[in-house]
């Protein structure tokens, strides 16, 4: 089974096996014939944060479980219910257009609903444990189907309890709290230079998701014309004094600070060595987003991956610092 619509780096390879799954019940059946027949197997969403390094030896199951509804709806707000199946980006439009808050700023981020707890999809100064209440999943070590709280599912920034027990579990449903009452969050820079002194009062969950829509189609590449898994790498965290170190030699250097660490812009560290725009044969770096790696014309997982190498190398190099990747790397 070819796998080059399956991920929307485009990578071409292919998978033993496939199946979509649109229940519970298929899913546990899917499991099953894998158990019986030893296949491995590898569950996906979109596709949209992960690289084929090579084909995969097993069987593929794509989760499409739909639902969408409300839930506990009171003056104050909504859980909105979704099935792991589910668009995020339609999701949130749905939520936005039906008055409610919490998630307009993650309009736009590609994938379904059932794999954003798994990297804590976060934008413009938003990240979704900041509305989750619990994840619904098959939890394969103990055969049964879980209900893990937000507490529960140990997130942090880019990362949760799915992204450290890979394969455990199987995501099927997730449960947001949306707000009528609560301020709409526009402290991140390019949303405070899109609205200039607008205010919260001013504005509606809409707006704000169609202004993230219309900043980051400035910035980042439609996965459907130009091949990409965004941000190839996380935002290094470093201690304190590392970024003081750094500033003293570069005084542009972006950071944004926490508690005892400061979080460094990846996307300036890759900038200043230069590889903005930089395209081999196969692939590149986007030209208006540093972080983000693009497969312009047929590059295999391989070729995708060297270049991150050869990008994290000139920064640990020049910086001293350790880029991660963000996506997940299957096969090969
Ligand atoms: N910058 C550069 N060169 C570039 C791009 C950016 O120097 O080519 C500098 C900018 O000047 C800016 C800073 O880097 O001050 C940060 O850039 P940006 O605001 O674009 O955000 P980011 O830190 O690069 C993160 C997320 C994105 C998310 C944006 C907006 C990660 C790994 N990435 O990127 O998430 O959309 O913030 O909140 O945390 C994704 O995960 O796939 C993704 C796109």
């Amino acid at each position: 089974v070819g796998l080059l619509k399956l991920n929307t780096l485009s990578v071409s390879a292919t998978a033993k096996y496939y199946m979509d799954v649109e229940s519970l019940d298929d899913l546990r059946s899917a499991l099953a014939w894998a158990r019986e027949n030893g296949h491995q197997t590898l569950v996906l969403g979109s596709g949209s944060n992960l690289v084929f390094a090579g084909d995969f030896n097993g069987l593929v199951i794509r989760v499409r479980i739909a639902a969408r509804y409300w839930e506990q709806v009171d003056d104050t707000g909504a859980t909105l219910v979704l099935g792991a199946g589910e668009s995020w980006h339609e999701a949130v439009l749905y939520a936005a257009g039906s008055g409610y808050k919490g998630i307009e700023n993650l309009a736009l981020i590609p994938g379904t609903a059932g794999a954003a707890p798994v990297q804590n999809i976060g934008a413009y100064g938003v990240e979704l444990c900041d509305t989750l209440i619990s994840v619904t999943a098959w939890d394969r070590d103990s055969d049964q189907l879980v209900c893990l709280d937000n507490a529960e599912c140990g997130f942090a920034y880019r990362d949760s309890l799915f992204k450290r027990s890979p394969g455990r579990y199987i995501i099927t449903e997730i449960r947001l709290r949306l707000s009528r009452t609560k301020p709409l969050k526009l402290g991140y820079r390019d949303l405070e230079e899109y609205f200039g002194d607008a205010t919260s009062q001013d504005l509606d969950a809409l707006t704000v998701a169609e202004a993230v829509m219309a900043v980051r189609r400035r910035k980042l590449p439609d996965p459907e014309m130009i091949p990409n898994v965004g941000s190839f790498f996380k935002n290094p965290v470093v201690p304190a004094g590392k970024f003081e170190e750094l500033q003293a030699m570069y005084p542009d250097v972006v950071g944004y600070p926490q508690a005892e660490t400061v979080k460094l812009a990846a996307a300036w560290l890759i900038d200043q060595c230069g590889w903005k725009g930089f395209r081999n044969a196969t692939v590149g770096v986007h030209n208006r987003q540093a972080l983000v790696l693009i497969n312009h014309s047929g590059g295999t997982g391989k070729d995708v991956l060297d270049l991150a190498s050869e990008i994290r190398e000139s920064v640990r190099e020049r910086f001293g610092v350790a880029l991660e990747m963000e996506p997940g790397i299957v096969g090969g």
